[in-house]
């Protein structure tokens, strides 16, 4: 079997993070979403990887670069523009062959591995096998309706009476007549070539196509609420540990707290589950749960709590506790203490600021 990552899109739901940045590499828990990704994708014994790319393609290739740092060769497949990922299933024809494959959203976080998966779909003559969760609002996703037998009947867009609560989730196992479907089927109103009208396809020519209910929790990051509840679950699920090559001094920091190389703690609470990256200082603070701070990132004289930062910024004398805020790179907060005393900023489009 061999591996699609779907990495184009636009992100607009997650600006302006995504102004200068693929939603796919922000991190969680201090590593790219994408990341996350390949290594569940290789953990499963996949490691021929298409990667769909958009107008990020360049940041996605420099981080990636040819995939061997995680153990997995990848090929990268540009999209000219995110028509939709039965689009990017269309494009991606050359380099799958005829090749089962896996396709994996590259902005979805899911709880466990895929290997149980996997090997469901490897076992089946099935042609097709996709992954559903109950969810308690099925309206704003795609639902599925299920035959008594367990095969697929019908897939439907946020439907607004739902026939189940059984939502699809980013992860998609397909053989080769996908591409009879997305080749056979016209762009939706909103004009992209769905892949759940080429579920459907598959399914009213009495192709098999057979549902994986999970069990765990998934997250779809497409809003910064997302982020930081995938940012929250998955710190939960990391094993802590403190960095022989970092220095905490004067701290209460509690057992459920990552901090990795080169950091320091000083005269600060930590709680976890937290991480603080590489090179970041932290000083006469409290750095609450659930809060994950990527690498040399300053923060001092403050309170932080749920949030995530990222690379090279620096929060400092802030009163205000800080809490449930995505923080993107090279970001300066401070208290001002010149006269006349204003709230001064420098935002860019899209910001959200909300004061106390
Ligand atoms: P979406 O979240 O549906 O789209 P988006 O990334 O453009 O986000 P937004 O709605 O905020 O503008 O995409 C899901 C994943 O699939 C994401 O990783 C981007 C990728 N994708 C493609 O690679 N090609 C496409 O044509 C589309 C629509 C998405």
């Amino acid at each position: 079997m061999k591996g699609l990552i779907l990495s184009g899109g636009k992100g607009t739901r997650l600006y302006p993070l995504t102004y200068t940045r693929a939603k796919q590499l922000i991190p969680v828990a201090n590593k790219p979403i994408l990341v996350r990704v390949i290594e569940a994708i290789r953990d499963a014994g996949i490691e021929e990887i298409g990667v769909v790319i958009g107008q990020t393609g360049p940041e996605i290739r420099e981080a990636l670069s040819d995939g061997s740092r995680w153990g997995v060769k990848l090929t990268y497949i540009p999209q000219d523009s995110p028509d939709g990922l039965g689009h990017a299933v269309k494009i991606s024809r050359d380099f799958l062959g005829d090749e089962r494959f896996v396709m994996f959203l590259g902005d979805n976080v899911i709880e466990g591995g895929i290997d149980g998966l996997i090997r469901d779909f490897a076992t089946n003559d099935w042609n097709s096998q996709i992954v559903l969760k109950h969810v308690e609002n099925p309206s704003a996703y795609g639902v599925a309706k299920l035959r008594p037998d367990g095969s697929i009947e019908q897939l439907i867009e946020k439907p607004a009476e739902p026939q189940s609560n059984l939502a699809l989730v980013g992860i998609y196992m397909f053989d080769s007549y996908i591409f009879d479907a997305v080749n056979a089927i016209a762009p939706s109103k909103r004009g992209e070539l769905e892949i759940t009208d080429a579920i459907q396809w598959l399914v009213d020519k009495g192709y098999r196509v057979y549902p994986h209910v999970h069990a765990g929790w998934w997250i779809d990051t497409g809003k910064p609420i997302d982020m930081l509840e995938a940012n929250s679950h998955v710190l939960e699920e990391l094993k802590p540990y403190i960095s022989p090559e970092a220095v905490c001094e004067g701290s209460q920091i509690d057992h459920r707290v990552t901090v990795e190389r080169g950091a320091k703690v000083i005269n600060s609470v930590v709680r976890g589950p937290t991480i603080i990256g590489e090179h970041c200082v932290i000083e006469n603070s409290y750095v609450g749960p659930f809060t994950s701070i990527y690498h040399h990132v300053t923060v001092r004289n403050c309170e932080i709590e749920r949030s995530i930062v990222l690379e090279r910024s620096s929060i400092e004398n802030v009163d205000t506790r800080i809490q449930d805020s995505l923080i993107g790179r090279h970001v300066h907060v401070a208290r001002n203490d010149e006269r006349p005393r204003a709230l001064k900023v420098n935002l860019g489009d899209h910001s959200d600021l909300r004061l106390e």
